[in-house]
């Protein structure tokens, strides 16, 4: 399946050294028309496709937004290939200091005034310590995450057949949102979040801080606004203050639940404080932020399936679980579909598509066809759907394969970018990888597990939200 182009060589080959085509226009007014191209000319993967048909190049340069007059400094250079986008993992190369969400950075209020780890780059040696915590919290919970999870979605999937049969359609988002909750805020604090002050207000007030923070990178999508008014949220920075009062009800939350969590924390020499807010982000911006785009996302994509795939996923699940008596993390390895669909939805739709760095120095980045220099100091930006749709790599890229990674398929893996990182590395406390790349896996596996234990199959309707996929679950047909 993959072409002999696509195995990314490593060391300096014969590919000619190339000055990096595109233009960023005439200062303020060349990063404005890029933006409202992005957003509502041309849409974000037309915006880049055009550019790489113009320029015949997939290392361009172009202004992201948000631009005027958020960020001071637009510019960057897009790496769109597969080939390519792997620079952004190099820590020798690129340093990823506050660059989470690209060329700008929203106010350290958002976070009590620190820099959280997502903030920081691997030369950091605070980078080191939170991430080091963050993987042994991890390893230390990992009895915990098939009971919990079970737990979660079993909740999950009784509260979808109540809306069902109340309202006739069931908001999968709501009722995801709110289970993606309570799993991460029991895995950090060890209680439900229904026990604490917050009861049940927890993914409204996490929405609402996210929504705050990442307003400039997208648009409110509403039919009926005009542009212009639309593009105001690129242009001002959104206040902490609306959900201060909010944040610290969430943080006090975490504070007063997870004593045993932070005392770990202080033993390594992080400080209580710092430790918290950053166990907030982490289980706010990172993990249910991450899931809120996840879960829809891969079930839009087993619903695009239809029943034949249905079959198949109900046979193996249910012959597996009979053959293993249990669900265990080697009865879930035993899934080869299974395995391979929540893959190709991490790889059709990458939930956290944009990703960002600074040349550390004078760098040569290789795309497939030719080499480019990359200044130090300039800002590098992957968009990374177009990195794991590459044609070069993926046979038919746009189409959702779903047994694409089985067997043989499996060597494709290394294609498959969504944590950051390659999904065969692991994370480190020196890399810039998800420490969560196997819950989430984990997390998507399961889901279907349990999906495919209760019903043969489902129907729904799938919209589009600013931040991801909108569903609504229409049918579910019990197992027989
Ligand atoms: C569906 C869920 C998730 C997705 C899609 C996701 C994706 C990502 C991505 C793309 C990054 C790198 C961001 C960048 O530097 O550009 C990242 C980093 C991170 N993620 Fe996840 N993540 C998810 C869930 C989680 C969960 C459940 C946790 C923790 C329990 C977590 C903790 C983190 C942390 C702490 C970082 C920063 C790593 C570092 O700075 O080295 N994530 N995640």
């Amino acid at each position: 399946m993959i072409s002999s182009s696509s195995d990314h060589p490593e060391s300096c080959s014969d590919l000619p050294l190339r000055e990096i085509p595109g233009d960023y226009g005439w200062p303020f007014f060349g990063p404005i028309k890029d933006r409202y191209d992005y957003f509502y000319n041309q849409g974000k993967d037309d915006f880049f496709k055009t550019r790489i048909q113009k320029y015949n190049s997939t290392v361009i340069r172009t202004n992201m937004p948000p631009g005027p007059f958020i960020s001071s400094n637009p510019r960057v250079v897009a790496v769109l290939d597969s080939k390519s986008f792997t620079v952004l993992f190099d820590n020798t190369k690129v340093e990823k200091k506050n660059i989470l969400d690209g060329t700008y950075m929203p106010s350290t209020a958002f976070f009590g005034g620190y820099r959280v780890c997502a903030f920081l780059d691997t030369a950091e040696s605070n980078h080191h310590a939170l991430k080091s915590f963050f993987l042994s919290f991890l390893a230390s919970s990992h009895k915990k995450f098939i009971p919990y999870l079970r737990t979660s979605l079993s909740e999950l999937f009784v509260s979808l057949e109540n809306d069902i049969s109340d309202k006739k359609s069931a908001d999968f988002n709501d009722n995801s949102d709110n289970m993606a909750f309570d799993f991460v805020f029991r895995l950090v604090t060890g209680v439900n979040p229904s026990d604490t002050k917050l009861q049940s207000k927890g993914p409204g007030t996490v929405s609402t801080w996210l929504a705050l923070q990442l307003a400039p990178l997208g648009t409110a999508g509403l039919k009926y606004v005009p542009n212009f008014i639309d593009d105001i949220i690129h242009t001002v920075r959104l206040p902490f203050f609306v959900i201060k009062s909010g944040y610290k009800k969430l943080y006090n939350a975490v504070y007063d639940s997870a004593a045993s969590l932070l005392d770990e924390a202080e033993k390594s020499g992080i400080n209580r404080e710092e430790a918290c807010h950053n166990l907030v982000f982490l289980a706010g911006f990172n993990a249910f932020g991450g899931m809120k785009v996840l879960f829809p996302s891969l079930i839009k994509w087993i619903a695009s399936g239809g029943e034949s795939l249905h079959n198949r996923l109900a046979e193996e699940i249910r012959t597996v679980v009979k053959e293993e008596g249990d669900i265990t993390f080697s009865a879930l390895e035993k899934m080869p579909l299974t395995k391979s669909v929540v893959y190709e939805a991490l790889r059709i739709d990458p939930p956290v598509p944009f990703q960002y760095a600074k040349a550390k120095e004078d760098i040569v980045v290789e795309s497939h066809d030719a080499a480019f220099q990359i200044k130090k100091g300039e800002v590098i930006f992957g968009y990374q759907p177009l990195a794991t749709k590459d044609p070069k790599v993926f046979i038919n890229p746009e189409e959702f394969v779903a047994d694409r990674f089985v067997g043989e398929g499996e060597k494709l893996l290394q294609y498959v970018y969504w944590s950051n990182a390659r999904e065969t590395d692991a994370p480190t406390a020196d890399n810039k990888q998800c420490p969560a790349k196997d819950l989430v896996v984990l997390c998507s596996r399961l889901m279907l597990v349990e999906l495919f234990l209760r019903y043969d199959t489902f129907t729904a309707e799938v919209g589009t939200l600013a931040l991801g996929t909108s569903i609504k679950i229409t049918s579910f047909t019990k197992a027989t």
